[in-house]
């Protein structure tokens, strides 16, 4: 078993980033990433922050704009449509979810297409099912860039997607099916009503976990020699940690890796991709924005 090791993955990525970055700033300046993020959610806190400090460390410009959990769902458009109309912010994010009053299907469709580094605006998604050149949402973008850096073959393989999200499963079923490396495979999507999961995971040879629960996949569930990409992320109370809590993911480590050819550990698989993608996202943005 090899670990899909995305830290040090995400880390070489950063490294090309702030090298072009070098160059970028001789002609038009550094990238400039904004994040919104309404309410004081401990984790998206974490991962704005994570995103703020990313953007520092390749030499981009960041905004966090920090607004209230009780702020109108008019209050947050208003603060979008300023983003869309100023020429300095190259892309920016609302941070999901949103609390209940604001509409996030509003929210995603407000943020113009040529800003929407999260690839998550109607535009960029059906710009991304037909194979044109567009925003890849940052999860799957990131997950790609991993099994292409770990040279994983895909092609004809049978890949199992768990989960359906917008942004998540099903924008990384459609990226490997299609006629791509990695990617051309022959993809099964299993959601909430799917009958006898276990009977499609078992004929994973790449199989996509993101379906939000803690520990969802054991280790029966698995091929021999699969490759397993773990997209969950949960904190669970850990008192030998100073946080109080560790992470873990969608997929029993310990029962699955012993039967996998490769897979993604949590933290250090996913996530850190997640934001190498986001900084990629970026970086093409400030391209198009400054020429
Ligand atoms: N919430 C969970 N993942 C994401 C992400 O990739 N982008 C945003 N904006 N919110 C999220």
């Amino acid at each position: 078993m090899q670990l899909l090791d995305g830290k040090a993955t995400s880390a070489a990525i950063k490294e090309e980033i702030a090298q072009e970055v070098e160059e970028l700033k001789r002609v038009g300046g550094a990238p400039h990433l904004a994040a919104i993020l309404v309410g004081d959610d401990p984790a998206s806190q974490t991962y704005v922050n994570a995103k703020v400090k990313a953007c520092e460390k390749v030499g981009f410009e960041s905004t966090l704009v920090r607004l209230g959990a009780s702020v109108s769902e008019e209050e947050l458009l208003q603060k979008i449509d300023e983003l869309n109309n100023n020429p300095e912010i190259d892309g920016f994010i609302v941070q999901l979810p949103l609390p209940e009053h604001i509409d996030e299907k509003k929210i995603t469709e407000a943020v113009s297409p040529d800003k929407d580094v999260d690839g998550f605006h109607p535009v960029n998604v059906g710009k991304l099912a037909l194979g044109l050149n567009t925003f890849v949402s940052a999860t799957p973008n990131g997950i790609m860039e991993l099994l292409k850096r770990y040279h994983i073959e895909t092609e004809g393989k049978n890949c199992v997607v768990l989960g359906r999200s917008n942004i998540v499963g099903t924008p990384m079923s459609i990226l490997m099916s299609r006629k791509t490396s990695p990617g051309n495979c022959t993809v099964t999507v299993c959601h909430s009503r799917t009958n006898d999961i276990p009977s499609f995971t078992q004929q994973a040879d790449i199989l996509i976990v993101a379906i939000g629960k803690e520990g969802f996949v054991t280790g029966d569930m698995v091929k021999e020699g699969a490759v397993v990409v773990d997209i969950g992320i949960h904190r669970i109370p850990d008192d030998s940690k100073k946080s109080g809590f560790r992470l873990v993911g969608d997929v029993k480590f310990d029962e699955v890796s012993p039967k996998c050819s490769y897979i993604t550990p949590v933290p250090g698989g996913v996530g850190p991709m997640t934001i190498a993608s986001l900084l990629s996202n970026t970086l093409k943005a400030a391209k198009l924005n400054k020429n």
